[in-house]
This record gives structure tokens, C-alpha cells and sequence, in this order.
């Protein structure tokens, strides 16, 4: 299968997956820990509520990483990377600018607005730039601003979802994108990440399936409903934060509202401020793949299942066409 995967992060990962940025579940250790585990780890950057905690999770990151990379220079360590909110809303954009300058994440994952500012940051120190989007529209406009990949983020994703099914939006895009291809939604298991290479991708983008590791920031009574829930347990509202999300049924439930009779609220916040984050600390996202989740766990031990799940589908695929020849 042709990758556009650079060799130098390539040959640096046990498996393609990228842990996706999750507001107020991602954290410096789960970065480090899933890097550590050969996979791409990620943060928000407005999980960290100031700019010194900012500095001081970077710090505490790429020192991390350097100090695993020097004990075991033979190991894999996928490199790291953080999620940036273009929308002029986000107070912070210019000062985070100036950290990414500094701390220089190998990548960076641009949310809700016109990447191209960011691109000429990131390339300046030899770093790649990924967009998320929802339709081919967003697409083709991401990739008119030189970002090197594309997240095509589907139906039943965890966060703000997209809508488009994943054989058809990435069928799509190919027709227009030669660049890195990231799949996202739904994706649990080491044979989804199989599945979407299939499909053309070269990483697979999970979020859902790492909220319930020790190392997520996320409370304890969040992770054990995802252990409890399943696909019937998603709700797909504007109900939260005024955009469409995926979110718990039962964390709804909990926080008091009446599922019969969701109301979408006047403002709208996307951009993690402090009214989303009010709104999202007791109403809990996740994506439609949650029951695949059936314990908490350390993020190794998820990549550890995956990379193993991963290796049975590869046999399966290759025992079934072995069979069909015959
Ligand atoms: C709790 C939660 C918080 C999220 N927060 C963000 C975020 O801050 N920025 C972002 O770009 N995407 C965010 N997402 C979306 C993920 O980055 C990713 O696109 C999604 O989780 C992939 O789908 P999956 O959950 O089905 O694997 C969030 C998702 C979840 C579940």
C-alpha cells in the first residue's frame, strides 16, 4: 500500500494511529506514554488553561521524550503533536503561536479556520501541518493553504462529529489530495486501523478509544461509562454547546437535561472558552465506537491490543484472499 507518511515519523511507529486532541481529556502524560508506545500523541492547547501551564506541559513533554529517546535509542518514539484553534475567537492563537516557535511539535493539527499563518510557522522549523475537516469543500480549501494532511473527520466521531459516511468522503477527497490522508471516527480496534488503510488512509485518528486510560484527565466516573456504554448510548445534539456533537446519553441524563425536549442554546461555543468548558465538564463526549472500550487501562496497554488486533486482521485478510484464489 503506497504511504505518504514521512520515513523519519514512519520508522518511529509501532502502528499508524494518532491519539486525537481531546478538550479536557488529553494530557501531557497521555502524550508521552502514547509516543513512548509508538503511537502519535496530542493535546489540545487550551487543555492547558494558561500559558505557563502551556510552557510547562511542552517543557515537561519534550523532555520526556528526550530522555526516553536517550535511555533507549533503539526504541520507537513517534514524535508529538498538538491541535490549535485558528477561529478568531481563540484569544490565545498569537501567544500559542509563539510557543509552537519555541517548542516546535513535529505536528500540528489546525481546527475551525483558514490554516495558512500556521503553515508557514510550522514549515519554517521543518514541522508538518495537519487539518481537520468534515466536508470536500473544507477539503479542498485546506490543501489550497499547504497543509500536508488532511483528518477527514466522519460520521460518529466523538467531538464534533462530521456527518459524511467514511467510504464516501475519502473516495472523495483522493480524487483531489496526493498528500498524508488521516481517517477519524469510530476507529476502536487494530482492524479498523487496517480497514482504514484499506480506504487510502495513511493514519488512523482515534479519540473515543483513548479517553479510558489512566493516563486521560478525564474523571473517573467518565471512564466507567464508556466501559458501560454503547452505540445506543450516543447522542448526536446541538443541545451542548450550540454546534452538533456526540455526546453520552447517560452523562445528559446525569447533568439533568430532558432528552425529549433538547434545545440548541442561543450562543455558540466552539472554541473552548470558559462557557464550553462549563458545558462539556459534566455532559461527556464520545464517539459512536465507544463499545469497543471495555476497561480502563494504560494508553500502552490500548496500543498493545492494537497492534495485536492489527496483526490478526492482516492474517485474516491474507488467509481469505489465500482462499479466494482457490
Ligand atoms: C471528549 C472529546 C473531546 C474532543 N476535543 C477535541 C478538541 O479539543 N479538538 C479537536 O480538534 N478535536 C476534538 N475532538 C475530536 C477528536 O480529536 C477526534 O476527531 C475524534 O475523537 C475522532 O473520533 P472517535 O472519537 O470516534 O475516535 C474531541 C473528541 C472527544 C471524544
Amino acid at each position: 500500500m503506497s504511504n505518504q507518511i514521512p520515513v523519519n515519523i514512519s520508522e518511529q511507529l509501532e502502528i499508524p494511529v494518532i491519539a486525537a486532541p481531546m478538550f479536557l481529556v488529553s494530557s501531557p502524560q497521555m502524550v508521552v506514554e502514547g509516543c513512548k508506545a509508538g503511537i502519535v500523541g496530542t493535546f489540545p492547547l487550551l487543555n492547558a488553561r494558561t500559558v505557563d501551564i502551556l510552557e510547562e506541559w511542552m517543557r515537561e513533554i519534550t523532555e520526556g521524550l528526550e530522555k526516553a529517546r536517550n535511555a533507549e535509542p533503539n526504541r520507537k518514539i513517534a514524535p508529538w503533536g498538538v491541535n490549535l484553534i485558528i477561529h478568531k475567537s481563540n484569544k490565545r492563537f498569537e501567544v500559542d503561536l509563539e510557543l509552537l516557535k519555541k517548542y516546535q511539535p513535529p505536528i500540528v493539527i489546525t481546527s475551525l479556520g483558514n490554516p495558512s499563518a500556521v503553515v508557514e510557522v510550522v514549515h519554517e522549523y521543518g514541522g508538518l501541518v495537519f487539518s481537520d475537516v468534515i466536508s470536500t469543500k473544507h477539503a479542498k480549501k485546506a490543501a489550497d493553504c499547504g497543509v500536508d494532511g488532511l483528518i477527514l473527520v466522519c460520521n460518529g466521531a466523538g467531538g464534533h462529529g462530521g456527518t459524511i459516511n467514511p467510504v464516501a468522503f475519502i473516495a472523495e477527497v483522493k480524487q483531489f489530495w496526493n498528500g498524508i490522508t488521516i481517517l477519524a471516527g469510530c476507529l476502536s480496534s487494530g482492524r479498523d486501523v487496517l480497514a482504514a488503510q484499506v480506504l487510502g488512509a495513511d493514519f488512523a485518528y482515534m479519540g473515543t478509544r483513548f479517553i479510558a486510560t489512566t493516563e486521560a484527565i478525564a474523571n473517573e466516573e467518565y471512564k466507567s461509562m464508556l466501559v458501560e456504554s454503547d452505540v445506543d448510548d450516543i447522542i448526536y445534539t446541538d443541545a451542548i454547546s450550540g454546534v452538533n456533537a456526540n455526546f453520552l446519553i447517560p452523562s445528559l441524563e446525569k447533568a439533568g437535561f430532558d432528552l425529549e425536549n433538547l434545545q440548541k442554546p442561543d450562543t455558540i461555543d466552539v472554541t473552548h472558552d470558559q462557557n464550553e468548558a462549563k458545558a462539556w465538564k459534566d455532559v461527556w463526549s464520545a464517539g459512536q465506537g465507544v463499545g469497543a472500550i471495555k476497561k480502563v487501562q494504560p494508553i500502552a496497554d490500548v496500543v498493545g491490543e492494537l497492534k495485536e488486533e492489527y496483526q490478526q486482521a492482516v492474517q485474516l485478510v491474507s488467509s481469505q484472499s489465500t482462499t479466494s484464489k482457490v
